[in-house]
């Protein structure tokens, strides 16, 4: 653990920390990256705490037992909000970023505006996302969106599909022209992108954690002198025995297996 050479683990309910991953890839090439998406356990959104924590601290368990790593990404919102201290707390030695809704980045460029959070049950109850929402509250007026059913279309590939678009409209009607920018909290959402600007209009910004996890991750490598330059690698598991969920993963990189 901890050389420049090992591997940074990048973790998510399924398949959409893979927005993350191709956001760290963008930003350090030169990393070796394994992802691990556990599909099988998806949603995790619209679960307990108790037990969006545990699968967290199990996946957490496997990826160092399995794999020598020098940093581990929770490339889920609602892990991260779940989990992320009980994951520090296990493995103190590990650097561990958890990915956060971009309330920040919407408070900075739409002072007094109006901005929308979708991201899950989960995250939006928890009171890490409370004590994010009210450090910026005061320069914007925020509204919580949860978006049941989203994830589930994405990790079945059907993001930009009519029945996606069918359920934005649903979900987003109540805020439509009221707001200026659309925070993405959940990794899958990013995935659905177009759809999402296809309902609320081009005016409205939209704005996802990816980048900023991956420039925190950054940020932490180099401090401890972590960073590599290597050829760069990327390698991707998922607990679900469909091989279908590893053709996704991949066709949502944009990548052939292997590099
Ligand atoms: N991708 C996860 C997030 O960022 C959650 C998806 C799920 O509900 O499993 O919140």
């Amino acid at each position: 653990m901890n050389a420049k050479h090992d591997d940074i683990a990048v973790f998510d309910s399924g398949v959409g920390g893979i927005s993350v991953l191709r956001q760290l890839r963008r930003l350090m090439p030169g990393e070796r990256y394994f992802y691990f998406g556990d599909s099988a356990n998806a949603p995790y959104g619209s679960r307990s705490t108790e037990d969006v924590r545990a699968l967290t601290l199990a996946a957490a368990e496997k990826l160092t037992r399995e794999h020598s790593l020098k940093a581990l990404v929770i490339a889920c919102n609602t892990a991260t909000a779940a989990a992320v201290s009980q994951v520090r707390a296990a493995y103190p030695e590990l650097i561990v970023i958890g990915i956060e809704p971009a309330l920040k980045v919407a408070a900075d460029h739409f002072p007094g505006g109006r901005v929308g959070v979708m991201a899950t049950e989960v995250t939006l109850r928890e009171e890490k996302f409370d004590t994010l929402l009210h450090r910026f509250d005061s320069g914007c007026d925020i509204v919580k969106i949860p978006a049941p059913g989203l994830v589930e279309l994405v990790e079945a590939g059907k993001a930009e599909s009519p029945e996606a678009e069918t359920l934005l409209r649903r979900i987003l009607s109540p805020y439509l022209g009221k707001l200026d920018a659309l925070v993405l909290g959940c990794t899958h959402y990013p995935f659905a992108a177009k759809a999402i600007s296809r309902v609320l209009g081009p005016e409205v910004t939209l704005l996802d954690g990816g980048e900023g996890t991956a420039r925190e991750t950054r940020r932490r490598l180099e401090a401890a002198g972590l960073l590599e330059n290597g050829p760069g690698e990327i390698r991707m598991t998922n607990s679900a025995p469909d091989p279908e969920l590893l053709r996704l993963s991949w066709a949502l990189l944009k990548e052939k297996p292997g590099r």
